[in-house]
């Protein structure tokens, strides 16, 4: 098994995501723009038996990302896997939006997403090996609430993506599916809600809870392991039963 790429890994749903990897002792690439965090998250990770590299990365900008595998190449790291977990939700009401915010929400969540999983699969089918790659989503891929429509349609895009290139690269033995979070208490959702919000939205949830990282982070672990060999192309809410898909 190869090394995982995970995006969006300082903290967070990513952070939870790659912890749980390292946890079973994979190789995972923790990749994020928050410098910073970063260098926080290889001391947290260092008592994990997996290897943790770090390695600042916006995948928002095609040239860093173009950077970023020049540079997992020269480490001879061999990547088999992609979490596509970086993403932005820029609110506005949709009258305020500015097209250079809605551009930047669709840089990251949508073609970053893209061109990661281009450079992943590039080197997949180089080898004649097979990988797998797992998109995060959210519920307003298909459940869109106001101030978020370029999140939303971002996120959609996202899950539609998943459905092409798993398609597309199925007969390479590359499986790509969508993870689709509920709310999640991160410092993403803490931006405009409070401990009275989250505790209301869990009174509407079937299983009556919110969802943790840690949740979420061990459905991408099943999904990039073999026993989701024959899964490919699926959205997979974890949601408590919130959305149901
Ligand atoms: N928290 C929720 O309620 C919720 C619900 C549904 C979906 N999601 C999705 O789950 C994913 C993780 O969300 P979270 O709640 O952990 O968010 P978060 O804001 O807590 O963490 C996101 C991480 O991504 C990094 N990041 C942002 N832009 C980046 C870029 N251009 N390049 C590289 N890294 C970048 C940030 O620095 C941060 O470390 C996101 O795609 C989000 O849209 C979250």
């Amino acid at each position: 098994m190869g090394a995982t790429v995970v995006t969006g890994a300082a903290q967070g749903i990513g952070k939870a995501i790659a912890a749980r990897l390292l946890g079973r002792g994979d190789t995972v690439w923790c990749v994020d723009t928050d410098t910073d965090r970063l260098a926080a998250v290889a001391a947290d990770f260092s008592p994990l038996p997996g290897t943790s590299l770090v390695r600042p990365c916006d995948v928002g900008d095609a040239d860093d990302i173009d950077a970023l595998w020049r540079d997992i190449d020269a480490t001879g790291t061999q990547v088999s896997a992609l979490v596509n977990n970086a993403g932005i939700f820029l609110r506005s009401s949709a009258l305020d939006t500015r097209l250079d915010d809605w551009n930047r929400v669709f840089a990251v969540n949508l073609t970053g997403g893209f061109l990661m999983a281009q450079h992943a699969a590039h080197r997949l089918v180089e080898r004649g090996e097979a990988g797998s790659i797992v998109n995060v989503a959210s519920g307003q891929a298909y459940q869109p609430h106001s101030r978020g429509t370029a999140y939303a349609a971002s996120k959609a895009g996202l899950t539609n993506v998943t459905r092409a290139l798993a398609f597309e690269w199925g007969p390479f033995g590359i499986r790509v599916n969508t993870v689709v979070p509920g709310l999640t208490d991160t410092a993403q959702s803490r931006a405009t809600k409070n401990d009275e919000d989250f505790a209301a939205a869990a009174a509407t949830v079937p299983l009556r809870r919110l969802g943790t990282p840690e949740d979420v982070a061990a459905t991408v672990a099943f999904l990039l392991s073999a026993d989701a060999r024959h899964i490919t192309g699926q959205a997979l809410a974890v949601n408590g039963g919130r959305l149901m898909l």
